[in-house]
């Protein structure tokens, strides 16, 4: 199958349009001989026909050649307490405010995107370290992925020692049990985390879904444009409490962007507080 320029710019927009990645032409180039052999699995004889063919999937909502196209252009590099000043604000600052202001003794959190689980479970065992207590506390945390063998690997929960790279060894030998060269989660964390496999640009039809008091979206948004980083922002909005926390990444930013967030920081760290009214973001 030859695949012109023109059609691999045609299935750049359409990757773009159903989950917001931006591929560079170079990215595009270097996939060609991976992508091939995908559209033949699924019948088609051009790029150009397979293309059609995910734009039909996005339509009746049955994602069978995205589910194996997402792996080729998705980037899931994670590894347990990335980006270590934000999870520690959360756990000393942003946990304790919750706990203070909110009656009805639920905190809900979602990690998304979470790739293979890293970061959700990393919440788990900051939770569970928590200065403030939450018992009696019903707590959730979810980490929703559009790649469905990252997902697969977050609820097999068993990873490499490399995974551990910023991991403090105290955490490592509580909660993990060693199996050969890799690292299972024990029962005091596997189960405590509920996955997702699904289009976060689509969550607004998931049942339950909302009124999350923390969302985590690190490391997604560098891959947006700024109009889809919008999007998403607004997505985020309509499935958090007023005045929830979004942590996004270190090198991701919604300064000048209208959004309904108000930029916050800490010596440590920046977070974004869910305003009520509309408007454009604001710093403090
Ligand atoms: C670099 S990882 C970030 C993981 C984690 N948040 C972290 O910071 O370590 C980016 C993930 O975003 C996922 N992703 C990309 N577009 C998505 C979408 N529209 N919905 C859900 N997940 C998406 C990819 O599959 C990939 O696993």
């Amino acid at each position: 199958m030859d695949i012109s320029r023109g059609e691999l710019l045609q299935l750049r927009d359409v990757v773009q349009g159903y989950c917001g990645i931006r591929l560079e032409e170079s990215k595009l180039e270097f996939l060609k001989d991976r992508l091939i052999p995908v559209a033949r699995a699924h019948g088609a004889t051009t790029m150009s026909s397979f293309s059609q063919m995910l734009l039909r999937e996005m339509a009746f909502g049955t994602p069978k050649a995205w589910n194996d196209l997402l792996p080729l252009v998705t980037i899931n590099e994670t590894y347990f307490f990335r980006e270590l000043n934000q999870l520690e604000l959360f756990r000393n600052e942003l946990v304790p405010e919750i706990v203070k202001r909110k009656a009805n003794r639920t905190l809900r959190i979602l990690s998304a995107p979470c790739s293979s689980g890293e970061e959700p479970y990393t919440i788990a065992m900051l939770l569970d370290e928590a200065s403030v207590s939450l018992a009696g506390w019903t707590v959730e945390i979810w980490g929703v992925d559009i790649d469905g063998p990252v997902i697969q690997k977050a609820q097999t929960a068993l990873y490499p020692r490399s995974a551990f790279r910023a991991t403090d060894g105290k955490y490592l030998s509580k909660y993990f049990t060693q199996e050969g060269d890799f690292y299972r989660a024990g029962n005091r964390l596997a189960g405590r985390v509920k996955f997702k496999h699904g289009n976060l640009f689509e969550m607004a039809r998931w049942p339950g879904f909302s009124a999350f008091d923390v969302i985590f979206c690190r490391n997604l948004l560098i891959y947006f444009d700024k109009a889809t980083q919008k999007r998403l922002i607004e997505v985020f909005h309509k499935a958090m409490v007023p005045g929830g926390y979004l942590l996004i990444g270190h090198s991701e930013s919604l300064l000048s962007m209208e959004v309904d967030f108000m930029l916050k920081s800490n010596k440590q760290a920046i977070y974004y507080e869910a305003q009520t009214t509309s408007g454009s973001l604001r710093n403090v």
